[in-house]
């Protein structure tokens, strides 16, 4: 764990260098590494609200809402990835990522009303959003590279703040499990989506 938060802090301080001379090769290596380590972190942010805060009842009393992120079309098969452009792959992934900058910081205000949320749950929430906005960042330099700017357009808007604050404990927590159930499918499509597309614009496809 040591060495997981000393390699994380190592990166960051990678990660806030100027990346002018900074070849694309090695703005890949950075976005991958940034989102692997951010999809381990939701990951482990939906694996500790499981274990602690899931209550069966919800199987029979409440239905998993769409993502707000639903909207917005990724490939469905590898085949349908490999056929799609570069730049529209990193467009797809910034919208995405765009869509959850605000909800983190709400995931971040409301991890300590759960009752007896650990530091570490915090520390954890803390890293994922600090770490989608670098990576953000990171895919919009490499888009701007291949002279594509991001479109000024807007993002899905998440509506779930009502029952994240709700003072019913079982609203507020089932709000909460479905925040982290849709971090976690992104966080996973967006390191999925960055590993094909190093592979493809670095590798050649020669990664497979
Ligand atoms: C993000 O996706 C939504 C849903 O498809 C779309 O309406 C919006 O224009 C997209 N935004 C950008 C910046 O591409």
């Amino acid at each position: 764990m040591l060495l997981m938060v000393s390699n994380l802090l190592l990166w960051e301080h990678v990660a806030s260098k100027p990346t002018g001379f900074v070849s694309t090769e090695d703005l890949y290596d950075r976005v991958v590494d940034q989102s692997h380590t951010t999809y381990f972190l939701a990951a482990d942010l939906y694996h500790e609200f499981d274990m602690k805060y899931f209550r069966s009842s919800w199987y029979k009393t409440r239905m998993p809402s769409l993502c707000h992120t639903a909207s917005i079309h990724t490939p469905q098969s590898r085949d349908e990835a490999h056929e799609t452009k570069t730049e529209d792959l990193l467009k797809t992934m910034i919208n995405i990522s765009h869509a959850w900058e605000e909800p983190l910081k709400h995931l971040v205000s409301a991890v300590p009303t759960l009752p007896g949320a650990s530091d570490k749950m915090l520390k954890t929430a803390n890293a994922v959003k600090d770490k989608t906005h670098v990576l953000l960042e990171g895919m919009k330099t490499i888009l701007s590279r291949s002279h594509h700017e991001v479109e000024k357009d807007s993002y899905p808007v998440w509506s779930g703040l009502a029952d994240l604050q709700s003072s019913d404990e079982d609203t507020h927590l089932f709000a909460f499990y479905s925040l982290v159930r849709c971090l976690r499918r992104d966080t996973h499509k967006i390191d999925a989506f960055l590993k094909l597309l190093r592979c493809r614009e670095v590798f050649k496809n020669e990664c497979f």
